[in-house]
């Protein structure tokens, strides 16, 4: 009796832990959940140095990218959260460009997410 409800204590913070950890997960700006955020920062920092024109080094230093770009702000300095960079991406800011018409929502999550993290920006 005793170690079937043991059993069942066991199982529901097996439950509980499950969905903390999958709440962990879920970024605000990625339509699904992230099971690999490895993957996807992978993919950010390719597109910040190339895959699209004009890329971000160019413009932006951010030392984990090894960019030293001097038109736009420096992002180790800024911090930007992943909502802001994929605002940023998606209309654009005074001298720069929006992307919305060359990344799809994919690759802006992962920008967003690189840019975050590798800036310190992420919450
Ligand atoms: C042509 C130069 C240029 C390129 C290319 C460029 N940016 Fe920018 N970026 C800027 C400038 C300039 C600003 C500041 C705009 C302002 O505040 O008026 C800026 C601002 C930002 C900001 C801050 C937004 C905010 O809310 O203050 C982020 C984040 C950012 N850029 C990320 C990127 C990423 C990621 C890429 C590559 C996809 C990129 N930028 C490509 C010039 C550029």
């Amino acid at each position: 009796m005793r170690s079937s409800t043991s059993r069942r204590r066991g199982l529901r913070a097996l439950t509980l832990a499950s969905l903390l950890a999958l709440g962990g997960l879920a970024w605000p700006v990625l339509p699904v959940l992230a099971a690999d955020d490895s993957a996807q920062l992978a993919l950010g920092k390719k597109l910040f140095l190339q895959g699209v024109a004009p890329s971000c080094a160019v413009c932006h230093t951010l030392q984990a990218a090894g960019a030293e770009g001097a038109v736009g702000p420096v992002l180790d300095e800024l911090k930007p959260d992943a909502a802001r960079v994929a605002k940023a991406l998606r209309n654009g800011l005074g001298q720069m460009p929006s992307y919305k018409d060359k990344l799809n929502d994919a690759e802006i999550a992962a920008l967003a997410l690189y840019v975050s993290k590798a800036s310190g920006g992420a919450k």
